[in-house]
């Protein structure tokens, strides 16, 4: 599967715990592109599994993509992002700064997903906690583009994970640039065959 992004663009990772978002990021991503709710808790209160911790860390992890996107810098959020709300929080902040919004959901088997928890061993996420996060992920799956994403790419085995290929495109919002600057020079152009006309 081929995955265009624009450079400029917010990637919201969407996926289960063990789902392998952060090895998807790790893969595809430059370390200072990725916004990860783990490492944020771990800024904030040293232990990356800090739950209590969550809503300081998604503060920063907000102001961090911000910021990046202000820039036109490609910002991925590596968090699970199976909830509405939280989406639409990202969401906010990409349309506020203008720039385009992508989702790639992993949507691996949550048998998969559990037996991998069990094999990392660091940082055990309850298994009722990933099934209650699943159910969410499939409530979520049919509004996603409703919700706003400009574009949504579902990947749903861990071989359709292995065979992904990012590719780089254009940033939309210099797409924009060029089309104002193509909308002026026209209007340029037709001022000046007027003049033409008139003298
Ligand atoms: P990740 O740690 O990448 O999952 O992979 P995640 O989605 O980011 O999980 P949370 O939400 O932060 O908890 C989980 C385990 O699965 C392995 C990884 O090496 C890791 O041990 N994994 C991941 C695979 O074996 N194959 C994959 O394709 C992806
Ligand atoms: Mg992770």
């Amino acid at each position: 599967m081929k995955i265009a992004l624009p450079s400029d663009a917010m990637v919201v990772l969407v996926g289960i715990a063990g789902s392998g978002k952060s090895t998807f990021a790790r893969a595809h991503f430059a370390p200072t592109e990725i916004l990860s709710s783990d490492a944020f808790r771990a800024v904030v209160a040293d232990d990356e599994a800090d739950q209590a911790a969550s809503e300081d860390a998604f503060a920063l992890l907000h102001i961090a993509l911000a910021l990046r996107l202000r820039r036109a810098r490609l910002a991925v959020v590596d968090a699970t992002n199976v909830e509405e709300w939280g989406r639409r929080q990202l969401l906010d902040i990409a349309n506020r700064t203008q720039r385009p919004s992508v989702a790639i959901v992993l949507d691996i088997p949550v048998a998969v997903c559990l037996a991998r928890l069990t094999s990392r061993g660091i940082r055990p996420v309850p298994p009722h906690a990933v099934r209650r996060q699943q159910r969410d992920l499939r409530r979520s799956l049919a509004g996603l583009l409703e919700e706003g994403f400009s574009a949504i790419y579902a990947i749903d085995s861990p071989e359709a994970a292995a065979t992904v290929h990012v590719e780089r495109i254009a940033p939309v919002s210099a797409a924009r640039d060029v089309m104002s600057r193509r909308n002026r020079a026209r209007r340029d152009d037709a001022r000046s065959s007027n003049r033409h006309r008139n003298a």
